[in-house]
């Protein structure tokens, strides 16, 4: 399905990404080019992202180690250090998601 219909990005094309190492929407947009036009697609994006890390973080507790590529990178675009608010941001996104699931 897509999410970002102005760049023509699928939902697994974000969760590609998610499992290429994107954990967040700055990294989404950096690679894919999400909410770089309109925006429209920035809650439903932040969605698919948060669902995919979710599901990763459960594959990857449940699978065995040998399963991990940790030389896998998200793309060949270096991303800047997320900020100190940013960081922030991410923590409570997350912590509000899994609260309301
Ligand atoms: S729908 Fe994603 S930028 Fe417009």
């Amino acid at each position: 399905m897509y999410i970002c219909v102005c760049k023509g990005v699928t939902d697994s094309a974000i969760r590609e990404a998610v499992n290429n190492g994107a954990e967040r929407m700055r990294d989404l947009k950096s690679c894919l080019g999400v909410t770089e036009q309109c925006g429209v697609c920035a809650c439903h994006a932040k969605e698919v992202l948060e669902q995919a890390r979710r599901q990763k973080t459960q594959t990857h507790a449940s699978a065995p180690e040998t399963a991990c590529e940790p030389s896998r990178v998200l793309c060949v675009k270096q991303l800047p250090e997320e900020t100190n608010d940013e960081r922030e941001y991410r923590n409570y996104s997350m912590a509000e998601s899994s609260t309301a699931a």
